[in-house]
């Protein structure tokens, strides 16, 4: 029985697999041409950002305060600044009256917008497991709000913003939980590299250590009130099977488990 499904499954899987590498190939050409192109705008021209007031009051004001509205960088004769330094040069834009697709650059269809001056960003993109950005499924605006005072997704007064970021679309990790795990209060960051990791889950480490940053104590192999020394710490992760695997928060354990 079980030799037929397992026989069965790899056939499927060879197939999928097969078919999955010719549909995937062409997008992939797609999605690598699209992220290569720099934010130029052929034949177009830096206008300013005055220019772009006229017609958008809203993004014109919530910048204000931006951290980029701050930034100014030399690019030949021009000087890169305010609206442009994302969107690209606007004058065709303008001379068109504006509208949607016309001589300008969106950077939620286009990081590379942003990877101009984030150089290193690209580069956490490209790590094993990262969110997939590069791949088009999301943009760097899903987690930063470049047109407001706070670029970040988190406030240096509310560390819980960060969360409230990732909420809209991890509701699972936010519960309400029973227990709830402590650890969140300090933001997802404190656990994950939410840009890309070398390791599974985007983790800042795997292994234990990702959890003795903040539970070991001067009783250790001691945690809580029981000791870990033979029969787990050395057995796997302290959120392996059988664990603390409720990491984010249990409704069932006190302890973190399901
Ligand atoms: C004459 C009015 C006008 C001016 C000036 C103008 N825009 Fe626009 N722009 C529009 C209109 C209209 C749209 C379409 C908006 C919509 O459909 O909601 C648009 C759309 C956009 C979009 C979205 C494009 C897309 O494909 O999604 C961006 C980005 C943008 N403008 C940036 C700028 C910048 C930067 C400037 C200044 C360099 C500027 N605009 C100047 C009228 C203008
Ligand atoms: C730091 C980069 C950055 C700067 C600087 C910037 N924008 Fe944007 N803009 C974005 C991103 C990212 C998006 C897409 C996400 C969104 O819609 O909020 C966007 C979207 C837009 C849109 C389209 C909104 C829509 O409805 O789809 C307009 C219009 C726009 N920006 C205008 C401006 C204007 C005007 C300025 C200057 C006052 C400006 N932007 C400065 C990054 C930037
Ligand atoms: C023209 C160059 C330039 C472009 C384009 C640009 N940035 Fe920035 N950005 C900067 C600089 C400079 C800083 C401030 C210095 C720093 O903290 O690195 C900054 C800061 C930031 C910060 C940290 C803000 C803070 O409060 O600490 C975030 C987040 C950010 N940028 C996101 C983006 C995103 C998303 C885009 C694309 C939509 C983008 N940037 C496009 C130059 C740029
Ligand atoms: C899944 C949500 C998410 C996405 C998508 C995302 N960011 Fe971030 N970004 C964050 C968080 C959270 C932080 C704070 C990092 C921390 O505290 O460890 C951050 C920090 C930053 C910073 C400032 C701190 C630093 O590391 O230098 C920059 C700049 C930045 N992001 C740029 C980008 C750009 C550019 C993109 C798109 C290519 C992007 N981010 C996409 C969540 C995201
Ligand atoms: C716009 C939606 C969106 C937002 C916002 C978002 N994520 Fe994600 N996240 C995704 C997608 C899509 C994946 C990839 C899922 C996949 O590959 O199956 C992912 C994957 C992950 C994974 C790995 C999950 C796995 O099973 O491998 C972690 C961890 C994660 N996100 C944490 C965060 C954190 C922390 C934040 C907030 C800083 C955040 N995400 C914000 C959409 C989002
Ligand atoms: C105390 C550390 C820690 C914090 C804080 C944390 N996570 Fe996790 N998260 C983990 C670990 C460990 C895993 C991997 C579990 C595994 O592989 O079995 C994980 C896995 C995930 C996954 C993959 C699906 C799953 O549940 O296994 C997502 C999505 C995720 N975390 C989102 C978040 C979000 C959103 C936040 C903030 C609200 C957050 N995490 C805060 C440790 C943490
Ligand atoms: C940012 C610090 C921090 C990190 C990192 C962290 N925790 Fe916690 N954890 C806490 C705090 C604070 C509490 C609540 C106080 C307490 O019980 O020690 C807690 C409580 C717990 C509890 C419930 C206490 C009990 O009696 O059983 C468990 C289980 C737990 N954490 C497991 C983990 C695991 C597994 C990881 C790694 C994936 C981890 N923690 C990472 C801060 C952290």
């Amino acid at each position: 029985m079980i030799k037929i499904k397992l026989r069965t499954f790899f056939l499927i899987s060879m197939v999928c697999g097969i078919a999955l590498l010719f549909l995937s190939v062409p997008n992939l050409q797609a999605a690598k041409k699209e992220i290569t192109e720099v934010p130029a705008i052929e034949g177009a021209e830096y206008v300013g950002s005055e220019t772009c007031s006229a017609c958008h009051e809203e993004q014109t004001k919530e910048f204000k305060l931006s951290t980029h509205e701050r930034i100014a960088i030399p690019a030949g004769d021009a000087t890169v600044e305010g609206c442009e330094m994302c969107h690209g040069p606007g004058s065709l834009h303008v001379e068109a009256g504006g509208g949607r697709g016309k001589h300008i650059v969106n950077p939620k269809k286009n990081p590379e917008a942003c990877f101009a001056c984030h150089t290193d960003k690209k580069i956490e993109f490209q790590l094993p497991y990262h969110h997939p950005v590069l791949e088009g499924k999301m943009s760097c605006s899903d987690c930063h709000n470049a047109h407001a005072p706070e670029v970040r997704p988190w406030t240096a007064t509310s560390l819980k913003d960060v969360n409230e970021a990732c909420f809209k679309c991890h509701k699972e990790q936010g519960g309400p939980f029973v227990w709830e795990h402590e650890a969140l209060r300090e933001g997802c960051t404190t656990c994950h590299k939410v840009h890309g990791s070398i390791t599974d889950k985007m983790l800042i480490a795997r292994d234990s250590n990702l959890c003795l940053r903040c539970h070991v104590q001067a009783t250790f192999p001691i945690i809580g009130r029981v000791s870990h020394a033979t029969s787990r710490i050395p057995v796997g992760t302290c959120f392996s099977a059988a664990c603390h695997t409720a990491v984010h928060g249990s409704n069932f354990d006190e302890h973190l488990r399901y």
